[in-house]
């Protein structure tokens, strides 16, 4: 794939852009975002469903990636997002993001989030817990009017994946257990209520998930309880909701399963039980955002323990990806202008933040580097920006979107002035 992406001069192209020309223009740090990869994956979800003749639903689960930009892209593509907070849906709705289209979900929605969320109309809340049935009951009868609801659910599936990342398991903050038949008591609330309105049952299993195994596992398992809820309530869902996790190749240890096939998998499991199934929702993040992200940054000081290892250090880190010193996780990074030359050397790639920990990737093999040098970080599109921070006062990077050999700065990057923008004097 790597291959792919080099031009005549051995610089990387992202979108048809030369990243080094990018680096230079917008400065490093810098997350740059291949739009085309972003459709491109979105329509190989919808052409899996169609294929299937199983009625859907995709929705970005916009944690992976939220700001004004990504939203308008999801607005073009026709998809559903996903917001879990007030702060994601307010940017999703000022991206001029349809509201209709919006799943509201989190283990504790505030009452001033749940209010936002009646009065703008949203298209559906996730229910998570009996306090939030109980906000959003007073707000509807406050505000005099009705909402979809949908039951999140906690159907007792262990995904195996990062311990952080699991969330089916029973021992799980989110959703209603069903096992101990909290979810029968949600129910009974739910359609006791006159302003909401059930329209299905949602869970989700956890993130970066390879195998098709757990959710075939969950397909079958909500297939049976909404037929429990059939009988016990004379219910049926418009709506089946599978949640998202679809894992993605970070390196070459990773073998991740194709849209095609794990969405053929679960339609053939549906099948199996019933000729009346429900439309079906997922919710993908990091599949949809993450292979298209690219992170640049600048090679600066390195240091040589002589016989043992080697440190290079970039000009970011921790910072805007947390993600290795969080999970561990593992990346791979190119030197952007040397794409031309054969790997001589192992180096840990460090970050600039004053934690040994902020180690970007343990072990990487590059070609000779020299301060200057633009590393590229590959698949840094999902959890990245919308995990950044400003930890030892660093300004968050910028972002710039690239296709069909243009590229568009989407968001600025942070300046000394941002930082203290929010400080007042004592
Ligand atoms: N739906 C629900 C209800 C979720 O909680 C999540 C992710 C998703 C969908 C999307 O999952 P995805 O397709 O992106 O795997 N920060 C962690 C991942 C946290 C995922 C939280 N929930 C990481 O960087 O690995």
């Amino acid at each position: 794939i790597i291959d792919d992406l080099k031009s005549e001069n051995g610089h990387l192209m992202i979108g048809g852009v030369d990243s080094v020309e990018l680096a230079k223009k917008y400065g490093t740090p810098l997350y740059v975002f291949d739009i085309s990869q972003v459709r491109s994956q979105i329509r190989k979800f919808k052409s899996a469903f169609e294929k299937n003749n199983l009625k859907y639903q995709i929705s970005y689960a916009s944690k992976a990636f939220a700001v004004k930009a990504i939203y308008q892209v999801m607005k073009q593509e026709d998809v559903h997002i996903d917001v879990v907070s007030g702060g994601e849906l307010y940017t999703a709705l000022s991206a001029g993001f349809p509201s209709e289209k919006i799943s509201f979900h989190g283990n504790n929605k505030s009452y001033d989030e749940l209010l936002m969320a009646v009065k703008e109309h949203v298209g559906v809340i996730m229910l998570d817990n009996f306090h939030e049935i109980d906000l959003l009951s007073q707000i509807l009868k406050q505000e005099k009017t009705t909402i979809k609801v949908m039951l999140r659910l906690t159907p007792g599936i262990s995904a195996h994946t990062h311990k952080y990342d699991q969330t089916g398991q029973t021992d799980s903050k989110f959703g209603f257990d069903v096992e101990s038949g909290q979810a029968n008591e949600a129910m009974k609330l739910v359609l006791d209520d006159e302003n909401m309105e059930l329209l299905g049952i949602h869970a989700h299993i956890g993130s970066q998930i390879f195998g098709t195994q757990g959710f075939v596992m969950l397909a079958k398992k909500m297939m049976e309880i909404a037929k429990k809820f059939q009988t016990e309530f004379n219910y049926w869902p418009e709506v089946i909701n599978l949640g998202g996790g679809f894992g993605i190749s970070y390196n070459e240890d990773d073998d991740p399963i194709t849209a095609d096939e794990f969405i053929r998998q679960i339609a053939d499991e549906l099948k199996k039980t019933s000729n009346d199934i429900p439309e079906i929702w997922i919710e993908p993040g990091r599949s949809i955002v993450g292979p298209a992200g690219y992170t640049l940054y600048t090679v600066g000081s390195r240091k040589d323990i002589p016989n043992l290892t080697s440190y290079l250090s970039v000009d970011g880190g921790m910072g805007d990806n947390i993600r290795p010193a969080l999970y561990q996780a593992k990346y791979e990074a190119v030197i952007a202008n040397k794409m031309d030359q054969p790997n001589e050397q192992t180096v840990h790639v460090a970050g600039k933040y004053c934690e040994s920990g902020d180690i970007l990737i343990d072990q990487q093999q590059l070609p000779k580097t020299k301060p200057g040098d633009i590393l590229a970080m590959l698949d840094t599109g999902a959890y990245g920006y919308s995990m950044a921070m400003n930890y030892n006062r660093n300004p968050r990077p910028a972002v710039v979107f690239v296709e069909d050999g243009q590229d568009k700065l989407v968001v600025k990057r942070e300046t000394y002035q941002d930082l203290t923008s929010l400080d007042l004097d004592y």
